[in-house]
């Protein structure tokens, strides 16, 4: 049975498991570390945002186990089952913060890769616009911004009932609006530049950089 609840939606919902959408920033994630090869390993810093339960995290430590990782999310009690979850986990436990994506605790610069999965379907649309915000400020030059979330309206008119169903099902109030919400037109405002995105079946992703 699922871990969290968006687990839940999306088997019932999907008939899968959220796991393989996870999965699918990782490519984007190694790809995007490719700008700092010269960096030791050890030295590459890479913070999951709204991290839940720490499912993306537990799939970045094995596919980098020597990268520091770091995790923020707004609920106390999914950062615990975080904590329990990657403490299973050989290698160094990735530092988990309660904190607020739209004003996050790091300096500036910090991160060598941000990611996100799975928030920006949750967020009102202004505070959307304030999470990348953050999440450029913290990136570093040459850095890289990946978010999965779900797939949005343009992408597969096909999928549009589904898309409908989710949000008067599980009472998401922004799904709606995101589903139409244009993120390369926000990321570009916040100033991430050569975005690309792919869409794999219900799930779409974002790749941006923060110029060198
Ligand atoms: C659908 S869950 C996804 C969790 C995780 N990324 C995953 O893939 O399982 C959304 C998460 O966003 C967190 N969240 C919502 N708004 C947030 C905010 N403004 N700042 C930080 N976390 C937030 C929730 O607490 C929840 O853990």
């Amino acid at each position: 049975m699922s871990a969290n609840l968006y687990d839940l939606q999306v088997e019932l919902l999907f008939g899968g498991t959220a796991d393989p959408m996870r999965r699918r920033i990782l490519a984007p994630l190694k790809q995007g570390l490719n700008a700092f090869s010269s960096t030791p390993p050890q030295q590459i810093r890479i913070l999951d945002i709204a991290c839940g339960t720490g499912r993306s995290l537990k799939l970045i430590r094995a596919a980098l186990p020597k990268a520091s990782l770091f995790g923020t999310d707004l609920s106390p009690a999914y950062l615990r089952k975080a904590n329990q979850l990657l403490s299973q986990n050989p290698g160094e436990l990735p530092q988990l913060l309660q904190a607020n994506a739209e004003d996050l605790p790091y300096q500036d610069s910090y991160f060598h890769a941000v990611t996100s999965v799975f928030l920006f379907h949750e967020l009102p649309p202004t505070a959307r616009q304030q999470v990348i915000e953050e999440c450029f400020r913290v990136t570093q030059p040459g850095g890289v911004f990946i978010i999965c979330d779900s797939l949005q309206m343009s992408d597969s008119p096909e999928f549009i009932p589904v898309m409908e169903n989710f949000s008067a099902v599980f009472h998401e109030p922004y799904y709606k609006h995101y589903i139409t919400d244009d993120l390369r037109e926000r990321l570009e405002k916040a100033g991430f530049t050569n975005i690309s995105t792919e869409a794999h079946f219900m799930s779409k992703y974002w790749l941006a950089h923060k110029p060198a």
